[in-house]
């Protein structure tokens, strides 16, 4: 350990933030394309396509004509209108745009939803699996993640059943990410009722992750915001939308948390990005909604290709994921230990995907998530490359 090292004091939370494997995955997947190799990249959350074009456009118009200073910290008003418009328009409900409130990504509404929220020491009921990023940014505020072991029962989705049996005197909130990073599973709408009546039973919160609403396969998802004021609603410019780079999300917040929120963003971030607000501008126009459309067409063929294909390996998926694009698969039948089979087939087949480790600690040796981010004849590659793979290990 050199000097610096030696003095520099690391705050103790860190001990509680883990490593985002699949990062360590993707570091390793280019040690090996380094090597001259190809590698199919089925472990990362975002699919093959670029922003679409009116959005882009709409950008370099921005830069030219607009000044680039901060805007208001809840963001620009004729986008939080347009976000309320697609609110009415999409789901039928009505959210006026003095609710919405425009981040840096979602990660930014977490963050100000459980800072806003959530006292040290208070706990947040979550799935596991879930969403990393969830646990450790309720551990950088001090509060306690506390996970809910879910599975194929209830779409391994947080259900009010299992949220009563978990909560706790401390319990401050409960989240739900409908449809499921994993997992592509959905939470019902009386799931949502029944959710938000118990968060106000108990004095609490209900939090609803809808980053991934709009990639849906065969069901149009509604909205938790439909189930009352009161539930606090993330979404995100980056999945749907695919402007993940941008940095831009939005929350639905309670009229009675909007002015905290704002003051919370103004110390922690003063404005979401400029640019990127003038380009979201152009989301909810026809033409780019049309070519969003035909983006989620072109996931469904590729998860209707690849659950199949995995099943046919012997991997199995217990609950079709209809939404998102991911697939929770069940390795137990070919390996017990989803961590070194992840880094196996990568070293050996060249082909990436996520271990189980990275969604919790509800059996994450027997899961492992592939992502359907790329064309078919990719995934076609992939498979074969797995199918060779594992007639070699029989
Ligand atoms: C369930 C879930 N929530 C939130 C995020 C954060 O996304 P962003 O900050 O890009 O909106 C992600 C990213 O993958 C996610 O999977």
């Amino acid at each position: 350990m050199n000097e610096i090292a030696e003095r520099l004091r690391v705050a103790a939370r860190m001990a509680h933030i883990a490593p985002f494997e699949v990062m360590e995955i993707q570091t390793l997947a280019r040690e090996v394309e380094a090597q001259g190799r190809d590698v199919v990249h089925l472990e990362i959350g975002e699919p093959d396509f670029r922003t679409p074009r009116p959005v882009v456009e709409a950008a370099k118009r921005a830069l030219d004509a607009e000044p680039m200073f901060y805007t208001s910290a809840l963001g620009l008003m004729p986008l939080r209108e347009a976000i309320a418009r697609f609110y009415a328009e999409r789901y039928r409900v009505e959210v006026p745009a003095s609710r919405i409130i425009v981040t840096a990504g979602s990660s930014a509404a977490l963050l100000l939803a459980f800072g806003v929220l959530l006292d040290p020491g208070d706990e947040v009921l979550l799935a596991d699996p879930g969403y990393p990023c969830n646990r450790h940014f309720a551990r950088t505020l001090g509060v306690v993640p506390r996970a809910v072991p879910v599975g194929p029962e209830s779409r391994y989705q947080l259900t009010p059943e299992l949220a009563r049996r978990h909560w706790t005197a401390a319990a401050r909130m409960a989240m739900v990410a409908s449809p499921s990073n994993p997992t592509g599973t959905l939470v019902t709408p009386a799931e949502i009722q029944g959710l938000a009546a118990l968060a106000r039973e108990k004095g609490s919160t209900l939090l609803a992750d809808e980053i991934y609403h709009g990639l849906t396969y065969g069901l149009d998802a509604r909205t938790a915001a439909e189930a009352g004021e009161d539930v606090v609603v993330i979404n995100s410019f980056s999945k749907y939308f695919q402007m993940t780079g941008w940095r831009l999300g939005w929350m639905v917040a309670p009229p009675e948390l909007v002015r905290r929120i704002e003051v919370l963003a103004q110390n922690l971030f003063i404005s979401p990005s400029t640019v990127a607000q003038h380009a979201a501008l152009a989301c909810f126009e026809p033409a780019t909604i049309a070519i969003l459309e035909e983006r989620r067409a072109e996931l469904d063929r590729r998860r209707s290709f690849l659950v199949p294909a995995l099943e046919s390996l012997g991997f199995g998926v217990p609950v079709v994921p209809q939404g998102a694009f991911y697939i929770y698969a069940d390795c137990s039948r070919l390996t017990p230990d989803s961590f070194a089979f992840a880094r196996e087939v990568l070293v050996e087949a060249g082909v990436a995907i996520t271990p189980g480790k990275d969604f919790g600690a509800n059996e994450p040796q027997r899961h492992l998530r592939i992502a359907y981010t790329q064309p078919v004849a990719r995934l076609e590659e992939a498979v074969e490359r797995l199918r060779r793979f594992l007639a070699r290990k029989a």
